[in-house]
């Protein structure tokens, strides 16, 4: 054959090709596009359902208009077949129309994200008896999972996850779904299907299982359903459930094809020997974490899987540290918190191929030095005997909790090179060993949020450079023996929510600028310094303030008339100021995470020193005690209605108690112990019903203790003051001390 004949060959089967596809798209297709059914279907299904916010169905044609449905968006067709074949919609509410089951050909539905009010699951979906992929997750789906879903016996993917009310009584219909490789029940109600595990394991294709937070109940486990276990599964998410141990006879029995386990969050209990894990060669991600077990690993164990991730947080593992670890070469995340162990830390631990992005090994009895191999972007060794000097770790480090251990030496390691533009979130160093003078580089530091270096021995004067913290929120300093002012470069942290320099040798003025320009402060705690003259009236320009203690100064003048503007004291409500904080951190190269703390004070609270956390936007206080201030109570004081606390005593204070001293029904705790006040105790305290604590002792009040639903029970309350009469009292009052009767509605 010559070349030209060729050619003339190739161009007539090409010709001939597209004449036979022309004619078989003609046959199975005859208008192109979906037919007139699934047009109207697709019509009935648009009235039914409004758009929220953005509308899919501008471009769905109207009847007159004969637009092919195929172009209408969230319409998919085949391009064989021109049905419609797939349909996603999203951001709508109201019903679904049951012409729905018109469109017979639909493969994929994918209803997420829409919200049908709690509405059922509609039944006929389980006509659409060629679906191979059903999601309607976050749809706001109510009531039972309907059975008639057993009919979609095509189905590889079910996601019916995040409905807040959505349940199932039990799961008969599951085993009919036998091509089933995706299911997602996340956030269903199981709580009543006992033989869930049965209805599992009778899909025997299945490899994604995901039922967290579904109140599941302990897993029966019957012999038949050992002897069947699904081989199949891969990734298994059961955490936030009611199982108890039961289920690793089940999972981990055969179950050699598992790459991810997720059982945190459970009643497991008991030990587990290491045979449990001897065929989990694929296992790449474990997490354990928050049930009570005992990991009762042989000292030289070499488990079979190289894991990613590492999450056995309160599994016990101690005494000795888990020698297995050295094993695993490439895992990012580590949680051995609260594991038992009670050991020195490894010098091989922490050599790993890659960086290790989370590393959690808080509460142990780790001893020995921190070593500079455990850099991470979290790292978390607190409550552990750890010693020695602090290595410079922070240059990649976000989030770093050191605190409780018996760390000692300078502070030195937050001032080398590498901490240049530090990327440093949150810093608790509390309650160590640390001494010495503060370096003065924190200019570095403009991402951190937190830092609490309370509790320690750090001395001389707080660095002015502190002043470049331009993001943080919460400053602990307390206890430690810093002396001189404050320095007044800390009113550019403008951030600042919690300021705590208590119970050091800080002296000077108290600061104007905390209320001229740190705006958002809602706690100051200055507690046990020497600071001195005056309060500066600016501190009333803090409308979010709730905590002030100033106690324990040398404090002088008298207490500013403004207070009445503190308009979060002002409120009986809940505090507007949110004390837990989210940021964004940078977890290695390519990733970020979303890590939040809460904050929490130290108060003295009823005499006793208290830990507020969860609690601490309930805590309105205010705690002048112990310094020099003199005049009266101001009567504008009676304005700060949401007070829980107040605390004036150990002054000068003269003059009477405001009479409507009452009004502040919030009240929990009253001191105005130890100062010269006279007069009367006024009527109005008997109307604070709340009241748990009192002391109006060693003050010059005089005539009858009004009677009240409590003030006779605080029997110390009143002491040293030789003119008041009447019950607790011993002294009975005569006439002339009974006062004007008082007169009662009724009388
Ligand atoms: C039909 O669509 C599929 C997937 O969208 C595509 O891979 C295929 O090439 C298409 N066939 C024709 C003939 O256009
Ligand atoms: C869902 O719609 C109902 C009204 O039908 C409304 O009350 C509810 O707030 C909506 N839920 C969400 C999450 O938008
Ligand atoms: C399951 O399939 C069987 C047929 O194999 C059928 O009779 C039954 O109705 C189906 N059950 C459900 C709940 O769909
Ligand atoms: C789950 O359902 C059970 C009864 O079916 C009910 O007692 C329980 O309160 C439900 N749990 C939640 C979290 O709604
Ligand atoms: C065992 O699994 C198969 C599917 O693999 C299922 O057909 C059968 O009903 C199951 N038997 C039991 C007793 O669970
Ligand atoms: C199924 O599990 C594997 C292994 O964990 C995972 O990589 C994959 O994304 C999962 N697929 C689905 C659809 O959930
Ligand atoms: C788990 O719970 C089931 C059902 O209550 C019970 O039969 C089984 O003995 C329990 N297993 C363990 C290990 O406690
Ligand atoms: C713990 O493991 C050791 C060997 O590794 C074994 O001798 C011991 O019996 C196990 N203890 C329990 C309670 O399983
Ligand atoms: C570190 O761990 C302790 C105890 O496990 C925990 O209380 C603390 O919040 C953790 N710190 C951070 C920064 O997450
Ligand atoms: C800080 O985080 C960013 C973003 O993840 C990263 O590019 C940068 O290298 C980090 N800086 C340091 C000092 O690690
Ligand atoms: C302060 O630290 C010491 C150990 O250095 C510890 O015993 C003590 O409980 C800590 N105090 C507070 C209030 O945390
Ligand atoms: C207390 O403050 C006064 C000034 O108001 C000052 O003269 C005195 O030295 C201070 N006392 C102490 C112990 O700091």
């Amino acid at each position: 054959m010559t070349l030209t004949n060729m050619v003339g060959v190739r161009c007539c089967f090409k010709l001939l090709y597209a004449i036979v596809v022309l004619i078989l798209l003609h046959m199975n297709n005859p208008c192109i596009g979906c037919s007139e059914r699934e047009r109207q279907a697709l019509l009935a299904l648009k009235q039914g359902l409004v758009a929220d916010f953005f509308d899919p169905f501008l471009s769905w044609g109207r009847e007159a208009e004969n637009k092919d449905c195929c172009e209408w968006d969230g319409v998919y067709c085949s391009n064989q077949t021109g049905h419609v074949v797939k349909l996603k919609l999203y951001g709508l509410q109201g019903k679904i129309s049951p012409k729905l089951i018109e469109l017979q050909h639909l493969e994929y539905l994918d209803l997420s994200e829409n919200n049908f009010s709690r509405s059922q699951i509609p039944d006929f979906i389980g006509s659409l008896s060629n679906l191979r992929y059903l999601d309607l997750s976050l749809a706001n789906f109510g009531g039972l999972i309907p059975y008639q879903l057993g009919n979609l016996r095509n189905l590889h993917s079910l996601d019916l996850s995040d409905q807040d009310y959505l349940s199932s009584s039990n799961l008969y219909w599951l085993p009919n779904l036998s091509r089933l490789k995706y299911l997602d029940l996340s956030f269903v109600n199981l709580s009543d299907v006992v033989g869930w595990l049965e209805a599992v394991n009778m899909l025997p294709k299945l490899t994604n299982l995901t039922l967290w937070d579904c109140n599941l109940p302990p897993p029966v486990i019957s012999s038949i359903s050992l002897l069947n276990s699904s081989k199949s599964l891969v990734h298994v998410d059961l955490h936030k459930n009611n199982l108890n141990s039961s289920i690793f006879q089940w999972l981990l029995g055969t179950q050699t094809n598992l790459v991810y386990l997720d059982l945190s969050e459970n009643k497991l209990s008991g030990r587990i020997p290491e045979t449990r894990f001897s065929k989990l060669s694929k296992l790449r991600f474990l997490d354990l974490s928050s049930n009570s077990l005992v990991l009762n690993f042989s000292f030289d164990w070499v488990p079979p899987f190289q894991l990613r991730q590492i999450r056995l947080g309160s599994c016990k593992m101690g005494p000795y540290f888990p020698k297995w670890l050295r094993t695993q070469k490439s895992y990012d995340w580590l949680d051995i918190s609260d594991a038992g162990i009670s050991d020195t830390i490894p010098t091989w631990f922490g050599d790993l191929r890659n960086k290790v992005e989370y590393m959690d090994s808080s509460h142990n009895q780790f001893r020995g030095n921190l070593r500079s191999e455990l850099a991470s972007y979290y790292l978390n060794v607190s409550w552990n005997q750890l010693e020695g000097p602090i290595p410079s770790i922070l240059s990649t480090v976000s989030i770093l909790d050191l605190s409780n251990n018996k760390f000692s030496g300078s502070a030195s390691f937050l001032c080398t090179s590498t901490t240049e533009k530090s990327n440093l979130t949150y810093l608790d160093l509390s309650s160590n060993h640390v001494s010495g003078e503060l370096p003065d580089c924190w200019i570095n530091f403009q991402k951190l949020h937190f830092l609490d270096l309370s509790n320690n021995s750090l001395s001389r004067k707080i660095p002015t450079t502190m002043g470049n913290l331009i993001s943080i929120r919460t400053l602990n300093l307390n206890n430690n023996r810093f002396v001189g002012e404050l320095p007044s470069q800390l009113k550019n942290c403008i951030e600042l929510i919690i300021i705590d320099v208590g119970e050091n040798k800080l002296s000077g003025l108290i600061p104007e600028w905390l209320g001229e320009n740190l705006l958002n402060l809602a706690i100051i705690i200055l507690r046990s310094n020497q600071f001195y003259r005056s309060i500066p009236p600016q501190l009333c320009y803090l409308t979010q303030l709730q905590i002030l203690d100033l106690s324990m100064n040398n404090i002088s003048g008298t207490i500013p008339k403004c207070l009445n503007t503190l308009t979060t004291l002002a409120q009986k409500e809940n505090s507007a100021v949110i004390m837990q904080h989210e940021f964004i951190i940078p977890m290695g190269e390519l990733s970020a995470t979303y890590w939040g703390y809460h904050d929490d004070a130290t108060l003295t609270w009823k005499g006793a020193r208290l830990k507020y956390k969860s609690t601490l936007e309930l805590v309105k206080s205010i705690d002048l005690s112990s310094n020099k201030l003199s005049g009266e109570i101001p009567t504008e004081i009676t304005y700060l209605v949401g007070l829980v606390s107040l605390n004036l005593s150990r002054n000068r204070l003269k003059g009477q108690i405001p009479s409507r001293l009452g009004n502040l029904q919030e009240l929990d705790s009253l001191d105005l112990s130890r100062n010269q006040i006279n007069g009367r105790i006024p009527t109005s305290l008997s109307q604070i019903y709340r009241i748990g604590y009192l002391d109006l002792s060693q003050n010059n009040l005089s005539g009858k203790i009004p009677i009240g639903t409590q003030l006779q029970t605080f029997d110390f309350a009143y002491g040293g003051n030789p003119l008041l009469c009447g019950e607790p009292l011993p002294r009975t009052c005569s006439e002339e001390e009974k006062g004007p009767r008082t007169t009662c509605v009724g009388e």
